[in-house]
């Protein structure tokens, strides 16, 4: 067994080990405003951020963690300008580098001192495969071209790409061109990842939610790609949650294999963690690493089994799920120590799906992210 593959097996004697990865979302800045954004709507502002020399100290506790994998992230995390010297950090304490962009303001000179400096895999976001659709989404005119371009610099290039397509009642339609696009770009994997509701995304329910019927065509669409494509591309699919019977294991388990860490230096369990009212989060401004990922109390809140209520509890899935997502629980039923509602077995199962169901027939417009809180789209 490879050392990466002991650690991914549930051990349901250990609550923790050694996290496999880390989001480092180093900046909330953000050239796009997408209403699904995954950052927390009160943005952390650029005064707040790390320096470029508390990333580097920082660096050195997750490489001391024994962390394997790092994901620039943000915002947009080319808007830093110390990323090519934070990679390079992060390359010279072998960790492997993967740059999560919307591509925007990549360009060929930047991409080439990306490289220079160790990063070892791209992940370009889209919105869209047709041009007003991804500016409408994303709120930047000529976005698509530009994601288009980057994506051939990556390849051309050799570094291993990946698209990211978020996906909602309003780009569903798109999906089989979207495979397309992925295969056209040279990508290795696309994930066809479905909108989990948090923060911006919450807000914007209405705009998003897809209906039974585009799920249902969704996945068929994903199993015919997959069997048609196999060793081309590899395509991961997230069911939404409100339609699924099974809750997710977010993020692996809360506090047991990956963590964020927030522009300012919080080391969040998940990237919605903050919307959990009431939860407070250690900084590495404050304490080191390792003390936050063994001792922090939100790190260990939702840690392991013990916390869980039934029928969590006695379920015989419970080593699978880890209970599904804390922050989902939080957003629809108000506590975060819940039964996740995506879950078949909890009693609340029914209102998510007739919620789900209402506001797939909600309006269209979007409420943008943006600094101030969200801005409504404009007619026309
Ligand atoms: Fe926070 Fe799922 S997003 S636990």
């Amino acid at each position: 067994m490879t050392e990466l593959s002991a650690r991914l097996r549930p051990d349901p004697a250990r609550s923790h080990g050694i996290p496999i990865a880390v989001l480092a979302e180093i900046t909330h800045r953000c050239p796009l405003q997408c209403p699904y954004c995954s950052n927390p709507v009160e943005l952390e502002r650029a005064s707040a951020e790390l320096s470029t020399e508390e990333w580097l100290r920082v660096l050195g506790e997750i490489a001391d963690l024994g962390v394997l994998q790092l994901h620039f992230s943000g915002g947009e995390p080319l808007a830093r300008r110390d990323l090519e010297t934070l990679v390079a950090r992060a390359a010279a304490l072998d960790l492997y580098t993967n740059l999560i962009t919307s591509a925007v303001t990549l360009t060929e000179a930047r991409l080439d001192a990306l490289a220079n400096a160790g990063l070892d895999h791209v992940q370009i976001s889209v919105q869209s495969v047709e041009d007003a659709l991804a500016t409408r989404i994303g709120g930047l005119r000529g976005a698509l071209e530009r994601k288009r371009a980057a994506a051939s610099w990556v390849r051309a290039r050799d570094l291993p790409l990946t698209l990211n397509a978020v996906m909602h009642r309003q780009n569903l339609h798109e999906l089989p061109e979207m495979i397309e696009m992925a295969l056209d770009l040279g990508a290795a994997r696309l994930e066809v990842a479905n909108v989990q509701y948090y923060g911006w995304a919450l807000k914007n329910r209405a705009a998003l939610m897809p209906s039974p019927d585009q799920i249902d065509t969704a996945s068929r669409v994903v199993d015919t790609a997959r069997e048609r494509l196999h060793g081309r591309l590899v395509i991961d699919y997230v069911e939404p949650d409100y339609y699924a019977a099974r809750p997710k294991p977010c993020m692996g388990g809360w506090g047991r294999q990956v963590f964020n860490i927030s522009p300012s230096g919080k080391v969040l369990p998940c990237h919605a963690a903050e919307s959990i009212a009431g939860m407070r989060f250690d900084s590495v401004r404050d304490h080191p690493l390792a003390w936050i990922w063994d001792h922090s109390e939100a790190m260990n809140r939702y840690r392991g089994t013990d916390w869980m209520p039934e029928p969590c509890r006695s379920c015989a899935h419970k080593h699978d799920d880890w209970g599904g997502c804390r922050c989902q629980a939080a957003a629809l039923l108000g506590d975060a120590g819940a039964t996740d509602p995506a879950c078949a077995f909890s009693p609340r199962h029914a209102e998510v799906f007739e919620a789900a169901l209402a506001f797939s027939e909600g309006s269209d417009r979007y409420t943008y992210r943006d600094f101030s809180g969200g801005t409504p789209e404009r007619d026309g």
